[in-house]
C-alpha cells in the first residue's frame, strides 16, 4: 500500500453517523485518498459505494487503494454537482441511505507545490482538476478590478478588499503564489494562528473551483431529489461553507412554509424533508487535534432524511 497522503477528518464522528445504515448505497462525494470511503467500508460490510473526486491523481490513487473492496465501490471523475444527478439517475433516489461531502481541499493538494494551493506555490493554479478551464493564474491576472474585490470581500471576508485589487492590478501579472503573497503581505490581516496569505489564497481557490457554487447545487439536487430514510453529513471548513449548510438544514427540518409575514398557518404543516441530527455543529476531540492539526477547523453537520 502507498503512503496515505492524507488523514481523515473526524473520522470516528463519521463511522457514527452511518453506523445504523444496514444496506443500500452511500456516496461520498468527495473520496479525495479514500480514507473516509475505506472507514465506511469496513463498517458498514452491505452497502455499495458510490465514490465521487473530480482530481486525477486523487481518483489514480484511490482507484488502487479501493481494489480490495471489488464490485462493493464504483467511482466516478467529476464535480459532485453534476455527478450526483448522474448517481441518482443510474441508481435511483430510493436505494440511496447516505451522503457524505468532506468538502475543500486534501492535505495532498495543499502540500504539492506544484498545485499551487500554498501561498509558497511556485505557480498559480490551484485547479482541483487540472483540466477546468479557470485557473489562480487566470483569475489574479485577467479578472476585474471589480470582480476581484468581490471575491476578497465575499470568500476571503478581508476588510481592505479594494486596496488589495487595485494592489493587484497595478503589481500584476503573478506567475506564482508566493510572488502574489509576498506583493500583498503588508496589506493581509496578521492572525495569531493562520498565515496572513491564507484568506487571500481562500478566496482565489472558492472561485477557482466555484466551491460555494458547488456545495449549493448538491445541497439542491438532495433537496429535490426527495432523499428518505437516507442520512446526509457535510463536513465543511471554514464559516462560508457552514453557514450554508446550517440555513439548508433549518430549512429543511420546517414544517411550516407560511411566508413570515403570514396571520395564520395556511399550510399542511408536514413540510419537513426530515430531521437535524446534530443541533451543534460536531468538531474535533483534543486526541484528533494533537493528531491532524488540519481537523481544528472541520465541523460536520447532519440531517436524516424522513
Ligand atoms: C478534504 S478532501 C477529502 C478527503 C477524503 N474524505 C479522505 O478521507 O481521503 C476533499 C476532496 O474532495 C474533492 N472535491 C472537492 N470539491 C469537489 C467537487 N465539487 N466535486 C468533486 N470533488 C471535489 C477534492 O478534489 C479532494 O480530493
Amino acid at each position: 500500500m502507498q503512503d496515505i497522503p492524507h488523514i481523515p477528518v473526524l473520522y470516528t464522528q463519521v463511522i457514527d453517523a452511518f453506523k445504523d445504515i444496514k444496506d443500500g448505497i452511500i456516496i461520498d462525494c468527495t473520496m479525495g485518498y479514500g480514507g473516509h470511503s475505506s472507514m465506511i467500508l469496513d463498517a458498514n460490510p452491505n452497502i455499495k459505494l458510490i465514490a465521487i473526486d473530480q482530481d486525477q491523481t486523487a481518483i489514480d490513487f484511490s482507484t488502487s487503494r479501493l481494489e480490495k473492496y471489488g464490485d462493493r465501490v464504483s467511482i466516478k471523475k467529476g464535480r459532485f454537482s453534476s455527478c450526483i444527478k448522474e448517481v441518482i439517475s443510474e441508481y435511483g433516489v430510493e436505494n440511496i441511505r447516505g451522503l457524505l461531502a468532506d468538502i475543500g481541499v486534501s492535505s495532498l493538494q495543499l502540500d504539492q507545490k506544484d498545485r499551487g494551493f500554498s501561498y509558497q506555490s511556485d505557480n498559480l493554479d490551484m485547479r482541483m482538476d487540472k483540466e477546468a478551464p479557470l485557473s489562480a493564474y487566470n483569475v489574479v491576472n485577467e479578472y476585474s478590478s471589480s470582480e476581484l474585490e468581490r471575491i476578497l470581500l465575499e470568500y476571503g471576508e478581508l476588510r481592505n478588499y479594494k486596496k488589495l485589487a487595485s494592489t493587484i492590478i497595478n503589481s500584476r501579472p503573478f506567475t506564482s503564489a508566493k510572488e502574489l503573497s509576498d506583493a500583498l503581505k503588508h496589506l493581509l490581516p496578521r492572525g495569531k494562528k493562520i498565515h496572513p496569505a491564507t484568506l487571500l489564497m481562500q478566496a482565489i481557490r472558492i472561485e477557482v473551483n466555484d466551491e460555494l457554487g458547488e456545495l449549493k447545487s448538491l445541497l439542491k439536487s438532495i433537496e429535490e431529489s426527495n432523499f428518505t430514510d437516507a442520512r446526509v453529513a457535510i463536513i465543511s471548513f471554514h464559516s462560508l461553507e457552514d453557514r450554508i449548510v446550517k440555513q439548508t438544514f433549518s430549512k429543511w427540518a420546517k414544517e411550516c412554509i407560511c411566508p413570515d409575514e403570514a396571520m395564520r398557518c395556511t399550510c399542511s404543516r408536514d413540510n419537513a424533508l426530515g430531521k437535524i441530527v446534530s443541533k451543534k455543529p460536531i468538531t474535533a476531540k483534543d486526541d484528533e487535534l494533537k493528531q491532524n492539526p488540519r481537523s481544528r477547523s472541520a465541523k460536520m453537520r447532519i440531517f436524516h432524511c424522513e
